[in-house]
């Protein structure tokens, strides 16, 4: 089957929202505000700087943590990654697990410094496994600087999703959850924030409202109150947020009546998993509030882009409780969004931005929006090498994506991908490889986690069952397997061979992908498989659309090598209408 390629622009997201396409005075505004993978935001408003600043989770990927910033709430631009050395975190090179590694971070500034406290979790440990958890504290005094980040300062607490407070004292304090163990609830302790040296006991707060996992706990002091807003009832459809506040920060606390406070539970809402939310108010005093959210409606079937960040209006009046905006849609109207005349510093690239024709050329490094699962091992990542200026030269690991179990990848798995951030979209690279050995194989993923990917590569394999002559093949994997998509194998027709090849993922409608392969100096693409977008939709994290290489357990070492890697959006949907590609 043929298919026309790349025929962008017709999808293309035209805004229809008046003030947007102006940028001025409008209070509307659309969401996801970070789209793709982004869970578990936290966000805080610096006032003397007129910015809006974000982080959130990474489970493996790395480097993790991205923060953004923005200066009017909807231009989002990537600052860099709170985990970018792998020496400030060595054991995430050991996580097992697609749920694994680093989960929801909490960002503040307090006194000239920034503090990022997060958890990196072994999810496949057992709940009362102590090594389960590890609870750790970044800092830098300059946000723009990647690379002023601290290593990971260890704090003991048997729980996760811990988020720092401050007294009026100036005392420091860190809540966190135990959602397994005996206890459920959000316990406070007071930490020496520069060493992670526990000052007091832990002391369970506030257990929620009965929802299943009382968590994401972030302390707020207003009004001569302290407000403990947690999220209930799971991550998934459930998902929703409470709060309970007390003249006392040890409590008791009593519980908002009119809990939850933020929810598309139980509705027909397109977001929904709506929760894990944070407060902030802008340089008006007006209240906004972020949480994560999942695009697919309460089928909760087909959701590639996992976990996203969204963003609502809320009003806190003195003395009474917040009220947050609901339900939660991908067209919003909320307050005045600042004046978007400021300019935003940095250089990084805005969330949502595509990839016109990304080269790797001599001397550059991998820009900090393209990811690994773990570290990488670097050596098997060669810019520009010899004979291919220009190229990213990938050596093989050992294991394929999948790795021996699923779960776990010692030495490493060769592959970099980027996040899938609008609904339709086509990825596209240019592979040079001719593999030497049997089952090596090089080519595209669509890659959520090793035991949730599809990946269409080019690989040696034998000619039939009787024969040990090698020849060239395109191969399709799903994992797990998928019978509304068989993996396959094909030889490569003669027109394909000896040359280089565009390979090609596309999400044509909001249900599927398709892979696609021609040779490089040819528009024709074939598509070669569909895979549904239910594969990719598990768990904690988000879609990636990527490149890898692997000698799937053999002994090819050739060098796969991919440029002119690019990424277009072809429409965002935002609503629960099937034809909607704008809102
Ligand atoms: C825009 O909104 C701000 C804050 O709401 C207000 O101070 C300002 O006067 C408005 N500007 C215009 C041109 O309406
Ligand atoms: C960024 O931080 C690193 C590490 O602290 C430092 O060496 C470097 O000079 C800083 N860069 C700038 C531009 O401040
Ligand atoms: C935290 O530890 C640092 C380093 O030991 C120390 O200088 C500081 O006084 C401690 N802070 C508190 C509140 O104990
Ligand atoms: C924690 O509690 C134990 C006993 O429950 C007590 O002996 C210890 O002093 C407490 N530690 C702190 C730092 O308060
Ligand atoms: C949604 O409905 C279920 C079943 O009636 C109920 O148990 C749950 O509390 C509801 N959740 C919310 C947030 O309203
Ligand atoms: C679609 O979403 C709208 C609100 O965005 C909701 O009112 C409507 O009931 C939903 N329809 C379906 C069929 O789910
Ligand atoms: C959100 O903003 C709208 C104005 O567009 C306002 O009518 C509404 O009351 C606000 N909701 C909350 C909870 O602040
Ligand atoms: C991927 O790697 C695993 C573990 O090494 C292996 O069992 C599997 O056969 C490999 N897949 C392919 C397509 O070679
Ligand atoms: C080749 O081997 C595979 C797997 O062992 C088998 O499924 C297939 O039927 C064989 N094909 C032929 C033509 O014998
Ligand atoms: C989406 O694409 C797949 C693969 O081409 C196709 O089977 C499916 O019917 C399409 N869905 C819609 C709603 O068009
Ligand atoms: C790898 O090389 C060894 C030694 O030459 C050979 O025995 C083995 O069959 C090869 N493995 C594959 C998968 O080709």
């Amino acid at each position: 089957m043929l298919t026309q390629s790349l025929t962008l622009g017709f999808l293309l997201l035209v805004s229809l929202l008046p003030g947007l396409a102006s940028g001025r005075n409008s209070s509307q505004f659309l969401n996801p505000i970070l789209p793709g993978f982004h869970p578990d935001p936290s966000c805080t408003f610096i006032s003397d700087e007129e910015t809006f600043y974000c982080a959130s989770s990474s489970f493996n990927a790395f480097p993790g943590i991205p923060i953004h910033a923005s200066k009017d709430l909807t231009t989002w631009r990537l600052l860099g990654n709170v985990l970018n050395r792998e020496s400030q975190l060595p054991e995430l090179a050991a996580s097992v697990g697609g749920t694994s590694g680093i989960w929801a971070p909490t960002l503040r500034l307090r006194d000239g410094t920034w503090y990022l406290v997060t958890t990196m979790v072994q999810d496949k440990k057992a709940a009362d496994d102590p090594t389960r958890w590890r609870n750790i504290i970044f800092t830098t005094q300059d946000i723009w600087n990647e690379s002023s980040w601290s290593d990971a300062v260890h704090f003991d607490f048997e729980g996760y999703d811990t988020s720092p407070f401050w007294d009026d004292d100036g005392t420091s304090y860190i809540v966190g959850s135990h959602a397994y163990k005996v206890e459920p609830g959000n316990h406070l302790a007071k930490v020496n924030l520069t060493t992670g040296e526990l000052q007091s006991n832990w002391t369970n707060l506030w257990a929620g409202t009965g929802g299943l996992a009382p968590e994401g706990p972030h302390l707020y002091r207003k009004d001569g109150y302290y407000y403990l807003m947690i999220a209930e009832g799971g991550t998934g459809l459930g998902h929703m947020e409470t709060i309970a506040r007390s003249k006392n920060l040890y409590g008791p606390y009593e519980p908002n009546p009119a809990n939850p406070i933020l929810t598309n539970a139980n509705t027909t809402e397109y977001f929904q998993t709506i929760g894990h939310a944070d407060l902030f108010q802008d340089a008006h005093g007006k209240w906004w509030s972020v949480a994560l959210s999942t695009r697919g409606g309460p089928a909760f079937k087909v959701y590639p882009m996992g976990r996203e960040t969204i963003l609502t209006n809320a009003t806190w009046e003195e003395g009474a409780w917040p009220v947050i905006h609901n339900p939660v849609r991908g067209a919003m109207t909320g307050w005045p969004l600042p004046e978007t005349g400021h300019h935003l510093p940095g250089n990084g690239p805005l969330v949502d931005q595509g990839d016109d024709d990304l080269q790797f050329p001599p001397g550059c490094q991998l820009p900090p929006y393209l990811l690994h699962w773990r570290p990488p091992v670097k050596q098997n990542y060669i810019i520009s090498p010899p004979g291919h200026r220009g190229y990213l030269g990938l050596k093989p690991s050992k294991l394929n994506l999948t790795g021996i179990d699923g779960n776990s990848a010692p030495g490493g798995q060769t592959f970099v991908g980027r996040r899938q951030v609008d609904t339709l979209f086509t990825y596209r690279v240019v592979l040079d490889y001719n593999p030497k050995e049997a089952q090596e194989e090089a080519g595209v993923t669509l890659f959520l986690t090793q035991n949730h990917h599809v990946r269409l590569g080019l690989t040696l394999l034998a000619a039939s069952n009787t024969s040990s002559t090698l020849t060239p093949h395109f191969r399709f994997t799903t994992e797990p397997y998928s019978s509304a998509a068989p993996p396959f194998s094909v030889p490569v027709p003669n027109a394909l061979q000896n040359t280089r090849l565009a390979m090609e993922i596309k999400a044509a409608n909001k249900t599927h992908f398709s892979f696609a392969v021609a040779r490089a100096d040819r528009k024709d693409l074939t598509v070669l498989a569909h895979a549904p977008g239910e594969i990719v939709s598990w768990g904690f994290t988000g879609t990636l659309v990527g490149v890898y290489a692997t000698s799937n357990g053999g002994n090819g070492t050739e060098i796969a090598y991919v440029t002119n890697w690019r990424y277009k959006g072809e429409g965002q949907i935002r609503s629960n209408s099937s034809s909607a590609t704008r809102l």
